[in-house]
């Protein structure tokens, strides 16, 4: 009989989130709440979460959300972030900074990707904000992609860093950003460039999956994300910097739920659900690289040590099993079913939902 492998871990954070409203964020939070410590809630609801009294709001939907009992010895810490607009207002960020509700403030590029229509335009108007942010020590989250109609889908991330990433680093250099969901060779390497200040998330699926697996034999609705999966070379370059152990990087998954009927239609949303096996999935690509030993780093490490809080004192444990873990195919909501990532291969990693003790 084969050795059954155990992993035991800090309790993972998921640093970027979409846990949505209503039908989906009952559906949903679950799924976060028995795997996850602290997870960085995206603002992008309709409307969005621009003010931090729709914040606070927010928070308390979201932990009416949690099930009372949660599995691991944690509890689920939802970190709120703010919605960057043009008319954001400096003093409202650092009264919210300042209580401990907002952990960090979103910049969406109008237009870059699923509600986004309230984001920035011309970032120049932001300025007052980003100034405040910079003294107080607030991180920038980026949405790293351009909207220019005449850039095309797949250099949009690249041509962000070259236009208005490297810029605004420079004129705000003490600015601490996060580009978020980095999914090309490109963003790997500008973070790399830089010596503080600037660390990415990355998400499971940009992990696993390439432009081929959305494209090739048929489209697949269901592995359509923003920013869009890259050619085989980028996927490679994201696994290297995961795998490494760099500080600088370190999971938000990005799970964006959306109901089928609105992923299998004639134009279907981007985003994927994959709260329920990202743990499973990130065991398997880090076990394909001999990284086990880097797995804690990047999910439970480098983002607190970014976000400069100590890591969980809780722990998980995974089991590698024998046989393939089976996921559900759909999550159900109210609302209707939401289908699960597929990463396309068996997965043998398996969370133990039993206590662990703390420290
Ligand atoms: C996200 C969503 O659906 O809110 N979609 C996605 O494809 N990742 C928005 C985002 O993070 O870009
Ligand atoms: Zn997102």
């Amino acid at each position: 009989m084969a050795l059954s492998k155990e992993l035991i871990l800090r309790v993972p954070d998921d640093w970027h989130l979409h846990l949505r409203d209503g039908a989906l964020l009952q559906a949903v939070t679950p799924h976060s709440s028995a795997h996850f410590g602290r997870a960085i809630i995206m603002p992008n609801l309709v409307p969005p979460v621009v003010t931090c009294e729709q914040a606070a709001k927010y928070r308390a939907r979201i932990l009416q959300a949690v099930p009372h009992v949660v599995s691991g010895g944690h509890v689920f810490d939802p970190q709120m972030t703010l919605y960057l607009t043009q008319g954001t207002d400096p003093d409202d960020v650092a009264a919210g900074a300042k209580s401990g509700l907002i952990k960090a403030v979103k910049l969406y590029p109008a237009g870059a990707t699923t509600n986004s229509q309230s984001g920035v335009s011309d970032i120049e108007k932001t300025y007052p904000v980003l100034e405040r942010m910079s003294e107080i020590g607030l991180p920038l989250l980026v949405h790293g992609e351009v909207t220019d109609p005449m850039v095309d889908i797949f250099d949009r991330e690249a041509a962000f860093i070259e236009t208005i990433l490297d810029p605004l680093r420079r004129r705000f250099p003490l600015l601490r950003v996060v580009m978020e969901h980095v999914t090309t060779s490109e963003g790997i390497n500008y973070v790399r460039s830089q010596s503080s200040g600037l660390a990415a998330t990355l998400t499971v699926h940009h992990l696993i999956i390439n432009r081929n697996s959305l494209l090739v034999g048929g489209i697949k609705p269901h592995l359509y994300c923003l920013p869009i999966a890259k050619r085989e070379a980028h996927r490679l370059a994201l696994v290297e910097a995961a795998t490494s152990g760099d500080k600088r990087f370190f999971l938000g998954t990005d799970s964006a739920p959306h109901v089928d009927a609105a992923k299998e239609a004639a134009c279907g949303c981007a985003g994927m659900f994959t709260s329920i096996n990202t743990m499973s999935c990130l065991a398997h690509v880090f076990e394909n690289e001999n990284a086990l030993n880097n797995l804690e780093k990047f999910t439970s490490l480098n983002g607190a040590a970014f976000y400069e809080v100590p890591p969980n004192d809780a722990r998980i444990r995974l089991v590698r099993k024998t046989d393939p873990v089976v996921f559900p195919a759909k999550i159900e909501s109210t609302d209707g079913p939401v289908s699960v990532f597929n990463p396309g291969f068996d997965l043998f990693w398996q969370v133990e939902q039993d206590a662990l003790a703390h420290d």
